[in-house]
């Protein structure tokens, strides 16, 4: 039910800093729209506590929205500052686990997505490659499960998979890789399984030539983040999954610089023995073996946040 207020205050004229909050909220009281209300009723009440907390100067003020109009300026097709900067506050993980989980309650198998996905990664059969231009790095082998709460495989799940090169890009940050290499599109077969090949992921910076990099400096924080796999799980009828997987030994991965990990998404990347599963593979290579549940619920897609 719409319940905007209709009355409002006789005067917006300010008589002094206390009042200001209240005149804001008064003006945006009569928004028809609930949500919308509720939403900016409580972010005008924060920014104004928050700069009466901080006694924001005018230089710092000025500070600020500079640093949010080159957080637009930065942002194009292929670059999404703006996820970037909610990632490297925390915000996007707050966001997704306050969203997950039985709503947060509960342990959540879902992580951020990142400003890395791009829509119509390359269907790939079950056991094919997302290596599609030399990649260094060595090979991993990924079998993953998708079941859903009480343990029953889900068939026909499409699952997007991304990664970073071991060199720390991603295809679309490099020239020297093939258009979408190390993405690809899976299908769950009748026992909800995939299986691909790829290289083991590898560390890297996020980028540091915006004024997201100025913030991290500024903090004294490195850009890294922990080797990890991303995933995105679509199938209507399912709450759409989307998450990362983190190799165990990486020497990021309890300072994560956009607070991505939690316990349940720390993968097992075991070192293979004895005759690897492919006659081409040199040197040592690994397995990854993972099992996701998805929830019933509404399938949605997120928009891509790079083409
Ligand atoms: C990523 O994993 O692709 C990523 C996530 C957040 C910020 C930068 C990169
Ligand atoms: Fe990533």
């Amino acid at each position: 039910m719409d319940t905007a207020k209709t009355e409002t205050r006789q005067s917006h004229i300010i008589e002094n800093q206390e009042e200001v909050t209240d005149v804001v909220l008064d003006a945006m009281s009569r928004a028809p729209n609930d949500r919308l209300r509720e939403v900016m009723e409580s972010l005008v009440r924060h920014l104004h506590a928050f700069a009466r907390e901080v006694r924001l100067t005018e230089e710092e003020f000025e500070q600020g929205v500079d640093f949010l109009n080159r957080i637009g300026q930065a942002t194009n097709d292929a670059h999404n500052e703006g996820v970037l900067a909610s990632d490297a506050l925390g915000f996007s993980t707050l966001v997704c686990l306050l969203n997950n989980g039985q709503n947060g309650a509960t342990e959540t198998a879902a992580a951020l997505l990142g400003p890395f996905w791009r829509m119509h990664s390359p269907a790939t059969e079950n056991g094919g490659s997302i290596i599609r231009s030399q990649t260094p790095g060595p090979a991993l082998f990924a079998g993953c499960r998708i079941t859903d709460p009480e343990g029953q495989p889900i068939e026909g799940v499409e699952i997007d998979v991304w990664q970073a090169s071991p060199a720390g890009l991603y295809e679309n940050q490099d020239p020297d890789q093939a258009n979408m290499n190390l993405r690809g599109k899976f299908r769950t077969d009748a026992e909800g399984r995939i299986a691909f090949r790829s290289v083991k992921p590898a560390g890297y910076p996020v980028p540091t030539d915006g004024p997201v990099g100025e913030l991290l400096r500024a903090q004294l924080r490195h850009p890294y983040r922990p080797a990890h796999l991303h995933f995105l799980c679509f199938k209507p009828g399912y709450r759409t999954l989307i998450t990362q997987i983190f190799v165990d030994d990486d020497e990021h991965l309890e300072s994560d610089v956009v607070f991505g990990v939690t316990r349940h998404l720390i993968g097992d990347f075991a070192q293979g023995t004895g005759e690897p599963p492919a006659a081409d593979v040199n040197g040592p290579w690994y397995r990854l073996a993972y099992e996701f549940v998805m929830e019933p619920g509404e399938a949605t897609l997120p928009t891509p946040p790079i083409r």
